[in-house]
């Protein structure tokens, strides 16, 4: 397969990679990525320095934000804006059931307990302001949202709803680099934004992640944290700006570097081309699925601007999950399930309390992630659909099919 041209570097060439026809996500780079990257390596300076600073910067001006603080995954960024907010033994934060595992695992490390919320319905499988309220008790100190697939949530009558509660709100907008409600990015309505430049991410750099906030005191402590509590950087000390330091807080290392901050630089320039091509590979999907009373294609109304990152369906009950994906697999097509619902996890069954999962757990067992990725072609996303409606009417072939055709 050839690459488009304006992801100009050289054809991966890399046995180890499993040959999908058409892969879950798949990595967009030019020459430009390499240069800086090879740049930074050349440099002499490896760890978080003048590229990291400047990523941050850029961040702040991009999303109009006071504080951007780059850290070493998606993961920390929530670890540690959770810690920012002093959670206290027996805290309570609201999150989604339907939400990677990150947000749940965080607030158990900050000292808190998650309480899982429903989502709005399957057409809208985001928490919603209803959804939200139902579950708030005496113990609820906060909210964290996350913006499923790159769909905003109605950021404008949850932040009313903290505001008359009380509460603060933490944003998972892992999915949601780029995507705005009521024209202001998501991440820039919570007291904190958290991102993720994970590998399969419309933004990477194989592992990073970001926190945003207005809030200094936030800020302050986030970058603390974030450096083992020391009150100076290597960096700082390397440019002669301190000899020492102090440490006011047990920290972690949850510092990005330079190299990846590098690459998320260039990447960052294309983030809006990238999640425009995205938008329309969904159209393209959206336009040959059609309406179909066999599956449901969640927001196709919702409102805001998406980052599109991922391509949810949701198939008929009556239709087996594992039979469509293993039908896909046979014909070298790669899905997903976004996301097993984190209440039913071994770990987070009976240790954690919810008002409901109607909606979540139906989801839970009936989503689909199609494969969705800027470079993908008309052609890919064809064979997806007519392999997914095969699928569909003709059920589960043999295995390993796409090998010998
Ligand atoms: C919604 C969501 N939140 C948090 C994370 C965690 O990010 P990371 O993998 O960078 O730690 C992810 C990443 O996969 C995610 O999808």
């Amino acid at each position: 397969m050839s690459l488009p041209s304006w992801n100009t570097a050289p054809e991966p060439q890399n046995s180890r990679l499993p040959e999908w026809r058409v892969p879950l996500s798949e990595l967009h780079w030019s020459e430009t990525e390499v240069q800086r990257v090879t740049g930074v390596l050349r440099s002499g300076w490896w760890t978080c320095g003048p590229e990291m600073d400047a990523l941050e910067r850029e961040f702040e001006n991009r999303l109009g934000v006071r504080h951007a603080v780059a850290v070493s995954n998606g993961t920390a960024a929530l670890h540690l804006a959770f810690l920012a907010l002093n959670l206290s033994a027996g805290d309570e934060v609201i999150t989604p059931s339907l939400n990677f595992v990150a947000a749940a695992n965080t607030i158990l490390h900050a000292g808190a307990i998650p309480r899982f919320a429903d989502v709005h319905s399957v057409e809208v499988p985001l928490v919603s302001t209803e959804t939200l309220e139902k579950a708030i008790t005496s113990k609820t100190r906060g909210i964290c949202v996350m913006h499923y697939g790159g769909s905003p949530c109605h950021m404008d009558s949850i932040v009313d709803l903290a505001r008359r509660r009380g509460l603060w709100i933490v944003e998972d907008a892992a999915h949601a680099p780029g995507a705005t409600w009521d024209g202001i990015s998501c991440g820039r309505w919570g007291d904190i934004g958290c991102f993720s430049f994970f590998g399969n991410k419309n933004l990477t750099c194989a592992e990073g992640g970001l926190v945003v906030t207005e809030n200094d005191d936030h800020a302050k402590k986030l970058r603390l944290l974030r450096s083992h509590g020391m009150d100076s950087l290597t960096w700082d000390r390397y440019r002669g700006h301190s000899f020492s330091y102090d440490v006011t807080v047990p920290g972690f290392n949850f510092r990005m570097d330079d190299l990846r901050a590098a690459l998320l630089r260039v990447q960052l320039q294309s983030l809006d081309a990238w999640n425009r091509l995205r938008e329309e590979r969904v159209q393209w999907y959206r336009c040959l699925l059609g309406k179909d009373p066999r599956w449901t294609l969640p927001f196709e109304t919702h409102g805001g601007t998406s980052a599109y990152h991922l391509m949810p369906l949701v198939l008929g009950a009556e239709i087996s999950r594992s039979d469509v994906m293993l039908y896909l697999r046979s014909r070298g097509i790669q899905t997903s399930i976004h996301y097993p619902p984190i209440h039913q996890f071994t770990y987070y069954r009976g240790r954690t309390d919810h008002a409901g999962l109607k909606h979540t757990e139906d989801l839970g067992r009936r989503i689909l992630t199609l494969p969705l990725f800027p470079q993908m072609t008309y052609e890919q996303v064809r064979l997806v659909c007519n392999c997914f409606r095969d699928a569909v009417e003709n059920g589960t072939p043999n295995a390993n099919v796409h090998n010998d055709e």
